[in-house]
């Protein structure tokens, strides 16, 4: 997982192109590198450092050239150890050809023994420089004819911009499932990983499919087939700011993004409510209208977060509009050897829509002829393009690593899909679309002061374990409490159901371990008041979040977060809002940088 930016048009200084970096810098961010020709010199300048951007920038600081066409390039290790010399862009072996790559070679050993047999000089541990390697044999002269013939020979997935310095006006972008767009200038382009590469410099972008090359100059640009088939593609308007990919004052994306969220929702929410109260609108499902009118089961998949959210818009659609539903990692289902029903409606969550085990089980089940729906944040991503239908969640782009806005807008479109099953039987869901209306004031409200959350963090900075449990629908809260914790702050979290407890992680409680118990005045109130009786009874420390007015818990609880009442199906919207602020100050206090924990990537385009 990668970020890549190729450049082309009239020549311009390098800091530009790390502008553009920076902005993808959530996709990697242990190493950087650019390679950039400078038309006067006629050479290409090859710069990398090991750490973040930062790194980069410092080295680059004195060096004026202005070039044309530039790569840059910051990378999150998958072959080979973090150094300079396996950060991209990597050359063939006379420093003619430059390739920076987002993706894995799956067939590089052979590749490379191959070439290494005729002679070629490896300098890195990673896959990619096979690439630039087999570029050089079939360079001619013109770049792009040499990509044509070098594509077939990769398996795997790679998205790739190229530069050649005996080509120099033309700049070489080839995707195969890894993301990768076009931006569109004023006789200049910018090939990229994500659109907040490009919103510096145009709004207008190509997305390329699996499959397609562009080939740009200053004159112009065309998409083509890997045989050279030129493409008709349609040019997408992107519809946010450069702002909106900056941190807006805040100190981290996190906490911007959480702090967003009564925003977020609102615009996840436009236009989705239908007339009458209790019905849904949901304009992107249209087109399969038909099929899904015979729909009996709903199948959702996706990993993390997103899964998560799964698992709580199966308690909503199952309960409220009276449809089973299962939910499954993707990665696990791919490999069931599933079994694809007709009257099923197989959803796909996915914030990038590009994580690859999500897509792989999406490819599974198209192939198989099932019907597919989406919920996605990225528009033109993968997903997106290749479900048959779907719902944007309009949060703009989230670049902290750990989900948090994507992730209740991810639960506001599950309760819009509870009502619209729902009404297709007749039925109303007021309660549901009524209380989604009053989230955002409700959130906002709860956002306005976080200093009591920021001060238990305090409490708890030092602790080496934690639990978080909850029933119904606040158990996939307790799993997505746990995992915010662990992927920011290292503290070892687990989540459970509080039924689950007395089976086995009971055995953990003692004075040292504190558990997190989501515990809302809700259908399930006295079972988990039973459970934090057990916990207390074992010393077990309790972070209570309970329900505004259950003076009850106070009695019990060490701490309550209090968040206001809610319908029970909604109330995972506020009571995540707490635990995202609790990972987050935890994050800090512990020394860490919470928009780039250790060993993640945003967006998780390899099993
Ligand atoms: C956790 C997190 C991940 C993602 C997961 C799926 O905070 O962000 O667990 O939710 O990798 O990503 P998407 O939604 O992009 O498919």
């Amino acid at each position: 997982m990668c970020g890549i930016v190729g450049y082309i048009g009239k020549p311009k200084p390098i800091a530009e192109g790390l502008e553009a970096l920076k902005r993808l810098e959530y996709r990697g961010y242990d190493s950087a590198g650019m390679a950039a020709y400078d038309p006067k010199e006629r050479e290409v300048m090859c710069i990398k450092a090991v750490g973040k951007i930062e790194k980069l920038e410092k080295k680059l600081k004195g060096i004026n050239i202005k070039a044309s066409p530039f790569l840059f390039y910051t990378r999150w290790a998958t072959h080979g150890g973090v150094t300079e010399q396996n950060c991209h862009p990597h050359s063939d072996c006379k420093g003619n050809i430059w390739v920076a790559h987002n993706g894995i070679i799956e067939n590089y050993q052979q590749l490379k023994e191959k070439l290494v047999g005729e002679g070629h000089k490896f300098l890195s541990e990673t896959d990619t420089e096979v690439i630039p390697h087999l570029l050089e044999h079939a360079f001619k002269g013109d770049i792009a004819k040499a990509v044509q013939k070098v594509v077939p020979l990769l398996r795997g997935a790679f998205a790739l911009v190229i530069i050649a310095k005996q080509d120099p006006t033309r700049l070489v972008a080839v995707r195969k499932s890894a993301p990768l767009l076009v931006g569109i200038g004023k006789r200049e382009y910018i090939a990229a990983s994500d659109p907040s590469a490009v919103v510096g410099m145009t709004k207008e972008v190509v997305y390329l499919d699996d499959g397609e090359m562009a080939v740009m100059s200053d004159k112009g640009y065309t998409v083509q087939d890997i045989n050279g088939n030129h493409l008709k593609k349609k040019v997408d308007f992107i519809d946010w700011n450069i702002e909106d990919a900056q941190k807006g004052g805040y100190e981290h994306f996190m906490l911007k993004e959480i702090m967003e969220q009564p925003e977020t929702i609102a615009d996840t929410m436009r236009g989705r409510f239908g007339k009458e109260a209790g019905t849904a609108k949901l304009g992107g499902l249209e087109v399969v209208g038909d099929r899904l009118k015979n729909i009996e089961r709903v199948h959702i998949l996706a990993m993390g977060t997103a899964y998560l959210a799964g698992l709580v818009g199966e308690q909503l659609i199952s309960e409220h509009a009276r449809i089973p539903v299962d939910t499954d990692p993707a990665s696990e289902f791919r490999y069931r050897k599933p079994i694809i029903e007709k009257n099923t409606a197989y959803l796909f969550i996915s914030q990038s829509g590009e994580t690859a085990d999500t897509l792989a089980a999406l490819r599974e089940v198209k192939q198989q002829g099932g019907l597919t729906l989406g919920i996605i944040n990225v528009v033109g991503s993968s997903v997106a393009r290749e479900v048959e239908a779907g719902l944007y969640n309009h949060v703009g782009p989230e670049i902290g690593v750990a989900s948090t806005k994507a992730f209740t807008s991810q639960l506001a479109l599950l309760a819009f899909l509870a009502a619209f099953f729902a009404n297709r039987k007749e039925k109303k869901l007021p309660e549901i679309t009524e209380g989604l209306k009053k989230i955002p004031g409700i959130l906002a409200r709860m956002l306005k002061d976080t200093r009591q959350i920021q001060k238990l963090a305090q409490k708890y900075a030092k602790i080496d374990n934690m639990l978080y449990i909850g029933r119904k629908y606040q158990y996939p809260i307790a799993l997505e409490g746990a995992l915010k914790l662990k992927e920011i702050s290292y503290v070892h979290a687990e989540g459970f159901s509080g039924g689950e407890l007395k089976h086995g992680p009971i055995a953990l409680i003692d004075e040292r371990v504190p558990t997190v118990a989501l515990c809302l005045s809700d259908s399930v109130y006295e079972k988990m008041m039973s459970n934090i009786q057990e916990i207390k009874a074992r010393n077990g420390p309790i972070i209570a979040v309970a329900t505004e007015g259950d003076k009850e818990i106070a009695k019990i609880a060490d701490d309550v977060l209090y968040i206001p009442r809610v319908p029970e199906p909604l109330a995972p919207l506020l009571s995540v809002v707490p635990l995202q602020l609790f990972a987050y100050f935890m994050a800090l206090l512990r020394g860490y940088d919470p928009d780039k924990p250790r060993n993640l990537a945003k967006s998780v385009t390899v099993e």
